[in-house]
């Protein structure tokens, strides 16, 4: 048995910053709503005449990431592509990628676990990388969002909160087991699938032949849906269980970590598991006020900040934690090295 580690990483954000003024141009809202209840302050729109897409973002950090981790693509054993903003309904972006990086033909897998969509695709890269089965994977996390959401004001209480970009990661193999991913934790609780959900195309048997034979102007069901408080109520509690499981599956303690990325849902959210860990400010890295919630990408681009900023040091217990639709949950423990 070997262990994982990450040896690049990569983002990209569109130029495009909406901040919470540009906002409430298009709908009844405010920057001081917005701050006060999610702490975002802008968030990044790709061009809605541009060419990024979900796949070509999750590229421009893949090659980042390439390249950090001074590999050949060629090296590239397989794709972990994490969305819920596909290009396509279906083939998935992970065999987009495979062609529009030029990689042999590697397989590609597409996980759809939506803001827990990094932290499962880390977790399935570490297994591959765990058996030997493979020596190098490349995990992807990239929404678009803009384009499928409801900018008036009916749709506020979700508009205002997601944001663009893309983050992403080469694990690799890890021969001293006491180093890299030490163990990955994953959660699911479908009873709470409908409570932060886009439901068109299923839409539970209604398919899209019934919603165009109905061609009704007024139809929601293509905009994402969430019950805030209730998200906001789980989440806080999931966040904290896993982070627990895993600390204590490694026998370690909240004073073992040295930093904490969550998931950028919530700054609130990000501060309440701060202050029941009792972690300083320098212990958990939060960029959602410069990119808002970017689902599967906000891992990603939070640790590549980190990283960037020297904050991700050989040694330290890096802990990931995220929480979603689905409901979704799940932690990675990892001593960086
Ligand atoms: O990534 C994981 C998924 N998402 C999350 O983790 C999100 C978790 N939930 C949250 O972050 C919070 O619940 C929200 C930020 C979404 C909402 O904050 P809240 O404090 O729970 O507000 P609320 O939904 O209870 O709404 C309070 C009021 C309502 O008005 P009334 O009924 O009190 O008159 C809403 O209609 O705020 C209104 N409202 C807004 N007002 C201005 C909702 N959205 C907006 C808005 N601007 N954008």
């Amino acid at each position: 048995m070997y262990n994982s580690k990450i040896i690049g990483l990569g983002h990209y954000v569109p130029d495009n910053v909406v901040t919470n003024d540009d906002l409430s141009k298009l709908m009844d809202t405010s920057d001081e709503w917005i701050q006060e209840r999610t702490g975002i302050k802008e968030r990044r729109h790709v061009d809605p005449k541009g060419d990024d897409t979900t796949t070509s973002m999750g590229v421009k950090a893949a090659k980042v990431a390439i390249e950090r981790a001074k590999i050949d693509k060629d090296d590239i054993d397989f794709i972990v592509f994490a969305t819920l903003s596909p290009d396509y309904y279906f083939p998935g972006p992970g065999v987009l990628v495979q062609r529009d990086l030029g990689l042999k033909t590697v397989g590609a897998i597409d996980v759809r676990n939506q803001c827990s969509g990094f932290v499962y695709g880390l977790s399935v890269a570490d297994q591959y990388i765990k058996s030997g089965m493979y020596k190098n994977v490349l995990v992807i996390g990239s929404e678009v969002h803009s384009k499928g959401l409801d900018m008036t004001t009916r749709g506020r209480g979700v508009s205002v909160i997601f944001g663009d970009g893309a983050g992403a990661a080469i694990v690799s193999r890890e021969e001293d087991n006491s180093k890299g991913i030490l163990s990955t934790h994953l959660h699911s609780q479908g009873q709470f699938a409908e409570e932060l959900a886009l439901l068109a195309p299923g839409m539970g048997g209604r398919w899209v032949n019934d919603i165009l034979a109905e061609n009704n102007p007024d139809d929601t069901s293509y905009m994402p849906v969430m019950n805030g408080q209730l998200v906001f109520k789980n989440a806080v509690v999931r966040f904290s269980e896993v982070i627990m499981e895993g600390l204590t599956k490694n026998e370690l303690t909240p004073e073992d970590i040295d930093m904490l990325v969550p998931h950028q849902a919530n700054l609130r959210i990000s501060q309440f598991i701060q202050k029941k860990f009792g972690l300083s400010n320098d212990q958990v890295y939060n960029n959602i006020m410069k990119y808002g919630n970017t689902t599967a990408a906000s891992i990603p681009i939070a640790l590549t900040e980190a990283w960037e900023n020297g904050k991700v040091n050989k040694g330290d217990l890096v802990v990931l934690a995220a929480f979603g639709s689905g409901f979704t949950w799940g932690s990675v423990i990892m001593r960086w090295s």
